[in-house]
């Protein structure tokens, strides 16, 4: 067989293309640039923009987060963005053509907030469970992350809005992750992490990348020389910006050598003044400088911040449906796990017992920089009671696992006082909850940095349940807490053990007082924060939290409740969940359990109820000891603000679950092949080589909880045929069920006879296909070079490895339906 000839990115435009002109537009603005203004340039204006440069035509760059949603320049609640479903989800669709749609949406979103660069996609890899930013990434699998990370970006960049593909590379752990040295042989690195980085250089020709904080075999990312300047620009051909993650640049000299062309957050950064010194001083070339700043420019063109540049994209694609696309996400992205006699779809006119904390207080979506504020959340229980008629469904809390206090919100009214250092009322900002969160210049109107000397958090409280509720403080500095006209503590937090310079304003919350309130009686809350520069966080920002605890029932209470309702029901649905303190970013997960009292929950309840249907809503994986004992289970991940509906639909019937797994889910920790995140002296080393994910599990022998690429749907198919001819399989496939539905065909290659050290078999495409009842459809993969080829470190090159090939057409990895084998000769 014979591959096509690879396409490398900067391919040839003619004469006068617009990206010609472009081009011309960048050199004339940047040959009337002095040092000093590039070099302010490079080092950007505040936490999400560049400086505008209106002698150039040059306006102000905007970024912002990423991924599931634009947050625009204010991290605030009342400043609302559609939240569609994690990463995860979006990969379970298996769908790069919903990705391209999700990305369009995105670049709605940016243009509505006058964002031009989304910071996004993560297509980092699910090396280990306990990575606490696995939601955010897409699979354990380089070609799935890379096709869904490809249609992603696509998508954005048709909106016009850029993307920065992060991070680069091997951010696949959070402990330590400004500092950990990831020591990965040549090899895996090209084989595994940077795969998908370059499927998506090669295949989307991305305006960004993000360089990591973490270094890969000793050179910190933002300095990496090697893998900057000569892999992504030099092989791949990247002509996009470099930007690094926020405060990942250290060293004037060894960015601009290491290939980094924006240094974010600005103005105070390696680059800016220090940058024009080091040029005058001879440390640094001015041509670095010069090629930066024209990456720079040149995305400013592309998405039409520079004014004498047409930008990349002059027609808009048509306008998409934000709440109806982030359902079609969250329903394509349910994976249904198991579903023994049938017990789901849902009988028309029974009952349901809803159970589990989730249920009513829905957990949408991860924490860290991937939140984002959605203006309206649809929670199971609320998707639940729209679709069921009345008086079919009941609800018990069951088991709460969140144990601890969270930003004030259900039943507090609440604002923020700014005043200055004379007690003098310098402005009110609107507080949707208890989180402060302002960063840079996102503060109250008629306030200042400089000036702003107290922060009062003031409001009301109205309890929904009669008890003792308990309050306190995120945050570092000292605070005030006073509930019904009583101070209940005055005190200060100091910083603690963290290594991470954000941790101590997201991370644990204090608990600080509980007061008995009675249900329907309101009472007045404050807590007053007095800002000290010993506690300032690392950029200009105030950032701390009111919180607040409901009060905590005794668990066996709860689960004696929703176990009577669900004995009393035809089904039981109890949703488990994650919460913030076990996934989000900054820290890594120390176990997969679900915490508090949800797995007693479930066996209980499945105990008085066969039809027990499971529903997980965590983004990553988490043991389920009791998965044998339930009639079904389904992976919600963390499904985006219209998550309760799409459920509704799934359970109902009225649609089918879409997603087949983009992971592989253990049965416990103990049996994960690859889970260790602590760097040991520094270095986490990855010893596994090419071998994470299915490809580490398929060496071990050891059998998984369920398989990477397992999902069922609500009909049946049959694999009637398999025909490989050269670098394409044809499956045909039918529909022999008796309801329309879809499938994701996967084909598997895996070498008879193998040399090479290499996996006993790998994903090499796949296609997303729907049939009515009867239909059959016939679907055509193409199978990449790269699928039979290895990264030869002798000769620092890849080589494709002659023999023999089974191509498994199969329905997921460990359910084969119909093989064909195939001969790659030598190509020398
Ligand atoms: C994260 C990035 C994010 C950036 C800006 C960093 O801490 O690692 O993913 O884009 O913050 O919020």
């Amino acid at each position: 067989m014979a591959f096509p000839v690879l396409r490398r990115g900067g391919t040839a435009v003619a004469e006068n293309s617009a990206e010609n002109v472009r081009e011309r537009a960048v050199e004339a603005a940047l040959a009337r640039l002095d040092l000093d203004t590039r070099a302010r340039l490079l080092a950007g204006r505040d936490m999400w923009s560049l400086p505008g440069l209106p002698a150039i035509g040059l306006r102000p760059l905007v970024m912002s987060d990423g991924p599931i949603g634009v947050r625009g320049v204010r991290w605030t609640a009342d400043d609302p963005s559609v939240a569609l479903p994690s990463p995860t989800a979006l990969a379970a669709s298996w769908d790069p053509a919903l990705a391209r749609r999700a990305g369009r949406l995105l670049a709605q979103e940016a243009r509505r907030k006058g964002v031009h660069v989304l910071l996004a996609p993560t297509v980092n890899l699910h090396r280990s469970p306990l990575g606490g930013r696995h939601f955010e990434a897409y699979s354990e699998d380089p070609f799935l992350t890379g096709e869904i990370g490809t249609g992603y970006v696509l998508g954005v960049q048709d909106g016009g809005v850029g993307t920065t593909v992060k991070h680069f590379v091997a951010n696949d752990a959070e402990t330590d992750r400004f500092t950990v040295d990831n020591r990965i042989t040549p090899r895996a690195l090209r084989e595994v992490y940077l795969a998908p980085f370059e499927a998506i250089v090669e295949n989307a020709r991305p305006w960004g990348v993000m360089t990591a904080y973490n270094q890969v075999n000793g050179v910190t990312m933002t300095e990496h020389r090697h893998l900057v300047n000569e892999v992504l620009r030099g092989e791949w051909g990247f002509d996009g910006v470099n930007v690094s993650d926020w405060m990942a640049a250290r060293s004037t000299r060894g960015c601009v050598e290491g290939g980094l062309d924006l240094a974010m957050p600005g103005p105070h950064t390696v680059y800016g003044e220090a940058l024009a010194a080091a040029v005058r001083a001879g440390e640094v070339e001015e041509s670095a400088v010069a090629a930066a700043v024209r990456n720079v420019l040149r995305l400013a063109a592309r998405v039409g911040a520079l004014e004498s540049a047409p930008p990349a994209v002059t027609e808009l694609p048509a306008p998409l449906d934000g709440v109806a696309l982030a359902r079609e996400i969250a329903v394509r992205g349910l994976v249904l796990v198991r579903n023994e006699k049938e017990a789901l779809p849902l009988a028309a006119h029974g009952t349901v017992a809803l159970s589990g904390a989730a249920a009513r207080d829905a957990r949408v979506l991860g924490g860290g920089s991937a939140q984002v504020f959605p203006d309206c959340v649809v929670s199971p229980l609320d998707g639940l009671a729209a679709a069921l008629p009345e008086g079919a469904l009941t609800f018990a809390v069951g088991a709460d696992p969140g144990d601890e206090l969270a930003a004030a919100g259900q039943g507090f009214t609440l604002r923020a006082i700014c005043r200055d250092a004379d007690g003098t009322v310098l402005g009110e900002g609107t507080l949707p909850n208890g989180q402060v969160q302002w960063i840079g210049d996102d503060l109250p109107v008629g306030v200042t940095h400089e000036e702003l000397a107290s922060v009062e958090v003031v409001g009301t409280f109205t309890p929904r349940e009669t008890g003792e509720h308990a309050f306190g403080t995120r945050g570092l500095g000292a605070f005030v807490l006073t509930v019904a006209g009583r101070t209940v503590f005055e005190g200060v937090q100091a910083m603690g053990t963290e290594s991470d310079p954000f941790e101590a304003y997201f991370g644990a919350p204090v608990e600080r007082a509980a007061v008995g309130l009675v249900a329907g009686e309101t009472v007045e809350v404050s807590l007053l924060h007095p800002l000290d520069e010993e506690f300032a966080p690392p950029l200009p920002a105030v950032m701390f939290s009111f919180v607040h605890l409901g009060p905590r029932r005794d668990p066996c209470e709860l689960i004696a409740e929703a176990v009577e309702a669900a004995r009393a029901a035809d089904t039981a649905v109890v949703v488990v969940a994650t919460t913030e303190r076990v996934e989000s970013e900054g820290f890594d997960r120390e176990h997969l359990a679900l915490p508090g009292h949800q797995d007693d929950l479930v066996r209980a309840v499945a105990a008085a109820n066969p039809n027990t249907v499971v529903v997980v809503n965590a983004g990553s994986p988490v043991e389920m000891p009791w998965r044998e004992e339930v009639a079904a289970i389904l992976l919600a991940w963390f499904p985006g603000q219209e998550g309760g509906t799409a459920l509704a639909e799934v359970l109902s019937g009225a649609a089918e679950p879409g997603g087949r797994l983009p992971t592989t889910w253990p049965v416990a920790l103990a049996g994960v092949p690859v889970s260790e995140v602590i760097p040991s002296e520094g270095a986490l080393r990855y010893t596994e080589g090419v071998f994470i994910g299915y490809r580490a599990w398929d060496r071990s022998g050891a059998a998984p909880a369920y398989a990477f690429g397992h999902g069922l749907g609500y009909t049946t198919w049959s694999y009637d045929s398999l025909e490989v001819t050269g670098d394409t399989a044809r499956v045909r496939i039918t529909n022999t069920g008796d309801r329309a539905g879809r499938e994701v065909v996967q084909v598997y290659l895996a070498p008879l006879y193998d040399t090479a050290g290499r996996p006993a078999r790998r994903l090499a495409g796949f296609a997303s296909v729907e049939a009515e009842a009867g239909g059959s459809v016939e679907i055509v993969v193409r199978l990449p070079r790269r699928a039979f080829e290895v990264w030869d470190e002798e000769r620092s090159a890849w080589t494709t490895i002659p023999g023999t090939y089974e191509v498994r057409a199969a329905h997921a990895l460990d359910d084969t339906r119909l093989t064909a084998t195939l001969e790659v000769r030598d190509p020398a």
